[in-house]
């Protein structure tokens, strides 16, 4: 039984909000037809046997509680990480390409050399990591219906692109979104920034328009990164509400406005990037002596 699929830094967080799940990873089981549906897995993915360290030992005579990459509970399988394992090739679409487990709630895939389109998700899946792959498609235009109870989405780095369907707001519970590095353009939705997310990570992708001055007063984000991108405007005086803040990086892009002053308000902000806009007038504000006690990286650099 591993625990280790939430052993990196970034995810310990994520562990605390599964911190029940995190327990029960400690005692489960995985049962028999799941053993053959796993092992059905294993021989319809491509992966480069010297490089697998997970796959390759998946052993029908090993019960698959013990297999790398499978995490259990006494319900049975409920997480699959298979990053890192020199995956190739394209995912079957036409039935469901991960195996049929009524309560798989993790499928970690970062790291593979993947390609084609998303792969169909089961609703229950809280945390899906398909980052650092070849996937390129549009998102399905009801990727929203897909993630109901999803609570982590990263897509990041991959050749996604088309627009961002505005559907994923109705993904209520996420709080991370990675969308970043990807070739997304369009208009970021609405609807985006005035989810409940943690997280909206959509750097390096060629969205337009302005940045959605849609961020309401139940605002919970600590980090927003849209730098490298073609937005352009102003930016959004409703970004004040973003009281959370701690991350803001709105370098790269084509913003013109005076310097941001009600960002003062941000009391949090450790790291806020300014760098190659349009910003103009003086640096700093008047009746405030100094602004955001918190901030260590301030990026006002041009090109
Ligand atoms: C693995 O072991 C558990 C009990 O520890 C058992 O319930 C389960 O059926 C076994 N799985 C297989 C595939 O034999
Ligand atoms: C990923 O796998 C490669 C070997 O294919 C290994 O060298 C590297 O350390 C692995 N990275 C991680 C983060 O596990
Ligand atoms: C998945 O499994 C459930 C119950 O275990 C079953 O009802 C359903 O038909 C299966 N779906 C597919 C596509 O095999
Ligand atoms: C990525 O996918 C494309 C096909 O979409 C393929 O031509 C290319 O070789 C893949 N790249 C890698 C690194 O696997
Ligand atoms: C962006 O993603 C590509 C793969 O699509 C990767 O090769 C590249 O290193 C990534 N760049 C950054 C800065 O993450
Ligand atoms: C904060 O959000 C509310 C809507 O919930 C909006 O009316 C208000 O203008 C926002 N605050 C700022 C400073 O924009
Ligand atoms: C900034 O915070 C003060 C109180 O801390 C509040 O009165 C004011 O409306 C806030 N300004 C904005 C732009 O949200
Ligand atoms: C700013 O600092 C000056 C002197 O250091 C002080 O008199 C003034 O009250 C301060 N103003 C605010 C808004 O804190």
């Amino acid at each position: 039984m591993r625990v280790s699929l939430f052993s990196s830094l970034f995810l310990m967080p994520l562990c605390s909000l599964f911190l029940s799940f995190c327990i029960y990873a400690v005692s489960g089981q995985c049962l028999g037809n799941q053993q053959s549906l796993l092992l059905q897995l294993k021989n319809t993915l491509v992966f480069n046997t010297a490089l697998s360290t997970k796959l390759v030992h998946w052993d029908q005579n090993v019960n698959c509680s013990l297999w790398e990459g499978v995490t259990c509970d006494q319900r049975g399988v409920i997480g699959l990480d298979l990053s890192n394992e020199s995956i190739s090739g394209q995912l079957d679409n036409s039935n469901s390409p991960l195996p049929n487990l009524s309560n798989l709630f993790v499928v970690d895939l970062r790291s593979n050399q993947l390609q084609g389109p998303l792969p169909i998700l089961k609703p229950n899946v809280n945390f899906v990591d398909l980052s650092w792959n070849n996937f390129s498609s549009n998102i399905p235009i009801n990727i929203g219906n897909w993630l109901p109870n999803t609570i982590f989405f990263s897509l990041a780095s991959n050749r996604f692109h088309g627009s961002i369907p505005e559907s994923i707001c109705n993904a209520a519970p996420l709080e991370v979104l990675d969308l970043s590095n990807n070739s997304f353009s369009g208009a970021i939705p609405r609807c985006l920034t005035s989810m409940n997310l943690g997280v909206l990570d959509l750097k390096r992708n060629s969205l337009t328009g302005t940045i959605p001055d849609t961020f309401s007063e139940q605002c919970a984000l600590q980090t927003l990164d849209v730098n490298g991108n073609l937005l352009d405007g102003k930016l959004p005086e409703s970004l004040a509400n973003c009281t959370k803040l701690e991350v803001l990086d709105i370098g790269n892009i084509k913003v013109e406005d005076a310097f941001p002053c009600y960002l003062k308000n941000l009391s949090m902000l450790h790291v806020l990037v300014l760098r190659s806009n349009n910003f103009y007038g003086p640096i700093g504000c008047p009746r405030l002596n100094s602004t955001c006690p918190m901030l260590q990286i301030l990026d006002l650099a041009s090109k």
